[in-house]
């Protein structure tokens, strides 16, 4: 029944695409003025609905059978939800998604690019870049889902109808392959392909997979709410149909570092407090010298941006489910129950290096082992059913923002490969890096605007 609800929709689509000039106006008319007029808002949560102004006539619609009048009660940015303060500003110098204080939940997609046509490639990241935006201000898509025009698809799917914005924020990320791929300069970037944008090196140990490595593009959807993530990377691929098609895709839970060090570290899949010694989205001063691109930096376009690695790591937990306490302290260099770095009392103090084993992460990953080289990490738990062999496939999607790869994941990567005690028990399945171009300043400027325009 939904293959066949499916299958209708795609022929649907298919009829709108065919119908030429009349979807080209229609469109256009949604990244303009129009839509502002039609915009609505997902519904608001009942607690949302009774503290706010219009409750009474809200609640008196959807009581009334009136679904379709009352979504477009919350109208535009006065939102309940957004008032609430869940919503993440979407423009700014910066992407969101970086600095942001880490949300519980991710759905990472990288896509390929499937036209050759610049145009229509500069078309659709304004379309991605109008949709995300009222998606992060928790709207639907262009006129919603619940159209008043029923002969065609809805422009939204639908299921984050009534949640709120969740703190959803959408990174976007420009991959190697789309400035240049089997020697082919495919919309005439080769040359500003930015210079911090390299290939990773193969590091020993590496069992990567092409299916769930690299990508054209990327989106990273964070949220609270898993929905949240997940519908806004549903309809951005449906956008995109056509035009671009997912490469693969990750859901991730139980965030794996923290960039508010108030909080409390969250914890990995091995049990340890993860995230401890991570660049806080307050420290504007760090995250100026090791995420940010700076104006002076070689390539321009990039600056306010960022670099984004990507890795699967696949963690063998059955093995490390039957390892004493003591390796696992050892393996990491800090304590399990405090995560106090050995020799040391509390979480916050500052590991002594020398007396944690040569092969510990922490001893091996801190700046004083690499030269100083830092990353702002950001990584989810996974777990994606069971290898076959009776073993769960679960682990760590690793995920760091720097201000060049060659400074900060390579050297980093590089002395962990190879000594890391850690190695016995994970293995990097996946990898991809991204070019995250700086923040939209406002409603005329889009994602990729500085590469392109
Ligand atoms: C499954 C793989 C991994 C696990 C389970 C893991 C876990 C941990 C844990 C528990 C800590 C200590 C707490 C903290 O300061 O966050 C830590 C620190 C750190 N990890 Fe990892 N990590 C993994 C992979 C990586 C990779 C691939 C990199 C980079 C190439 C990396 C870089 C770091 C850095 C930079 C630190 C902080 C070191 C310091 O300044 O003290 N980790 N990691």
């Amino acid at each position: 029944m939904e293959a066949a609800a499916e299958a209708k929709t795609e022929a649907k689509t298919e009829t709108a695409a065919a119908a030429g000039a009349e979807t080209e106006a229609k469109a256009e008319a949604k990244s303009g003025a129009e839509t502002e007029a039609h915009s609505r808002s997902r519904t608001p949560s009942r607690r949302a609905l009774l503290g706010w102004g219009g409750a009474g006539l809200a609640l008196g619609a959807v009581a009334a059978g009136g679904t379709a009048a009352a979504l477009r009660l919350g109208d535009d940015d006065k939102s309940p939800a957004a008032a609430e303060g869940e919503a993440v500003p979407f423009y700014g110098p910066h992407q969101a998604g970086i600095a942001t204080p880490v949300q519980d939940r991710l759905h990472f997609a990288a896509f390929d690019v499937r036209t050759d046509d610049r145009e229509q490639l500069i078309k659709l990241l304004k379309e991605w870049t109008a949709a995300a935006a009222r998606m992060t201000a928790g709207h639907e898509v262009g006129e919603g889902a619940i159209s008043d025009n029923d002969e065609l698809p809805p422009d939204d799917t639908g299921e984050a109808l009534g949640l709120k914005p969740s703190r959803l924020t959408l990174t976007f990320g420009i991959g190697p392959t789309l400035f240049e791929k089997d020697g082919k300069d495919r919309f005439g970037l080769k040359g500003r392909r930015p210079k911090a944008l390299i290939d990773l090196p193969p590091f020993p140990g590496d069992n990567l997979d092409p299916a769930r490595s690299g990508g054209d593009l990327c989106v990273q959807a964070c949220a609270d709410d898993p929905q949240v993530a997940v519908h806004a990377i549903r309809n951005l691929a449906r956008i995109g149909m056509g035009r671009v098609a997912i490469r693969w895709s990750q859901l991730g839970f139980g965030k794996t570092s923290s960039t508010t060090p108030d909080a409390m570290t969250p914890r990995n899949m091995m049990g340890f407090k993860d995230g401890t010694r991570n660049i806080a989205g307050t420290e504007t001063d760090r995250l100026d010298k090791f995420v940010w691109v700076g104006e002076k930096d070689a390539d321009g376009w990039m600056a306010g941006g960022s670099y984004l690695v990507a890795r699967r790591i696949r963690m063998h937990i059955e093995t490390w489910d039957r390892t004493s306490l003591k390796e696992q302290e050892d393996v990491f260099g800090r304590d399990k129950a405090e995560g106090a770095p050995q020799g040391k009392r509390r979480e916050r103090d500052e590991p002594n290096l020398r007396v944690l084993k040569p092969t510990a992460h922490v001893r091996l990953a801190h700046p004083d082992s690499n030269a100083g080289a830092t990353i702002l990490r950001r990584g989810y738990s996974f777990t994606d059913g069971t290898d076959g062999l009776g073993r769960l496939d679960a682990g760590l999607f690793f995920i760091a923002y720097q201000r060049d790869v060659r400074d900060g994941f390579v050297p980093i990567q590089t002395r962990l490969s190879r000594s890391d005690a850690l190695n016995e028990y994970i293995q990097h399945v996946g990898s991809a890096v991204f070019a995250v171009p700086p923040g939209v300043r406002d409603k005329d400027d889009w994602w990729g605007r500085t590469l392109f325009g």
